[in-house]
Formats: structure tokens, sequence, C-alpha cells
């Protein structure tokens, strides 16, 4: 998440480091500055996805030759130009965003990026919308980074519709440091790292809010 405290997840890094690293390897066009920057400029939460795990993302499904990939909340569309940029040119990207202001902003921004031939932005409650896109399944990748309480259910979905090697991706996956409280979403969150480590041959990476990641047995 960019407002966070990005150094969390190594004890190295400085934020003078950070931004040199950040510059260097994932450098801003017109399109992933459009939807970086909307959050802040449109009085939305900024809370995509920093700028090297993005760019992780990006790398990692061109690694997986990610074809089909379903993405749980959009926000401005930052994650989503750069899942986009690693699909080939038949690929195709879900999105789906409950807020329809962020969806606007979000295609706004995927079109600058000259990503709307390959990325569909679905407005809904992601749960409600799921079901309408498993006639495209099964999928390379399912990126979550939504509502926490409904993370369990979404890691169902994403272990009926990924096709065997496909990847899970689940960023907060710390909850903010609250992981283990004893509290309804902490427990919604324990059960999707659970339940994916019995689906998936998983880990959770230390990036600053935690990511997990599985591939699908
Ligand atoms: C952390 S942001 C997504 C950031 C985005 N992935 C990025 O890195 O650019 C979470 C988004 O999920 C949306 N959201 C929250 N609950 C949702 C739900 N039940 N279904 C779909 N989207 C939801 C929020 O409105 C918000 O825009």
């Amino acid at each position: 998440m960019a407002d966070k405290d990005s150094r969390a997840g190594s004890r190295y890094a400085t934020a003078a480091i950070l931004e040199y690293v950040d510059r260097l390897h994932a450098p801003h066009d017109s399109g992933l500055s459009a939807a970086f920057e909307a959050p802040a400029k449109e009085k939305m939460p900024a809370i995509q996805l920093g700028r090297s795990e993005a760019k992780f993302l990006e790398l990692l499904l061109r690694v997986a030759g990610a074809k089909k990939v379903v993405e749980v909340g959009t926000l401005a569309g930052y994650s989503a130009i750069r899942i986009a940029r690693a699909l080939p040119m038949d690929g195709k990207l879900w999105t789906i965003e409950l807020d329809p202001r962020h969806a606007e902003v979000a295609r706004n921004a995927i079109a600058i990026a000259g990503q709307t031939a390959n990325v569909d932005v679905l407005l809904g409650a992601a749960l409600d919308v799921l079901p309408s896109l498993e006639q495209h399944g099964p999928f390379d990748a399912v990126f979550i980074d939504a509502d926490k309480r409904n993370y369990d259910g979404y890691g169902r979905w994403a272990a009926r519709h990924l096709r065997r090697g496909g990847l899970l991706l689940g960023d907060n996956a710390y909850l903010f440091g609250k992981l283990l409280d004893p509290d309804p979403e902490a427990e919604a969150m324990r059960r999707f790292h659970e339940e994916a480590a019995k689906d998936f041959d998983t880990t959770c990476l230390p990036t600053p809010d935690g990511l997990l990641l599985g591939i699908k047995r």
C-alpha cells in the first residue's frame, strides 16, 4: 500500500533507497501516473499497491504466462494497468470495484494507459459479480485486494476457478498487523491463509503489509 511505512518489509531499506529503486525499476508513464496519483487528487483513499509491488505483480504474471486474470478491488486502476501490461494481446483482466466513483476514475486511467481493450472494470460487490465471470474460467491468476472480511470467500472462489498451476495473490495478508487478533475480520483473513495453504503451494512475502502467493495444486 502506498501510504503505509514501506520500510516495514526490510530492515535495510531506507526511504531514500526505496525512492531510488522505485524510480529506477518501476518508472511511471502517463497511464501509471494517472492511476497512481488519482486517489490523492480525487480524494479517494490512497491505498493502491506500492510502485515496486505493482511492478513485481506485472513481472510475476509475465513469467507465469498469465492470459486470464481476475482482480478483486480496482480503486483507480493502478494495479490493473500493471496486470494488463503483463498480458498477451488476446489476454483479459476482469477487475471488480464496489464504488462507482472509483470505477469511473479507474476506467479513465486505464484508457490513458491504452489498456481498455484488455480490461473490463466491473461494478459491484465482488461476491455478487464473481459468479458472472465463471463462464470465462478457468483463470490463470486471481489478485485479491479489497474488503478484508471477505478474503476467505474470495480465496474459495479462486481455488474453484483457477487452473492447476494458477496463481493466487492476496495483498494485506498481515491485516495491518492485526492478523492474529481475536475479531471476525482477522478470523476471516486467517481462514484465507489456512484454506489457501491446503489448496495451493503457498508463501507469504514480507511486503509492507504481507502478500500471500500461492500456486494451485
Ligand atoms: C486497496 S484498494 C485496491 C487497490 C488496487 N488493487 C491497486 O493496487 O491499485 C481496495 C478497493 O476495493 C474496493 N472494494 C471494497 N469492498 C469491495 C467489494 N466487496 N467488492 C469489490 N470491491 C470492493 C474499494 O472500494 C477499493 O477501491
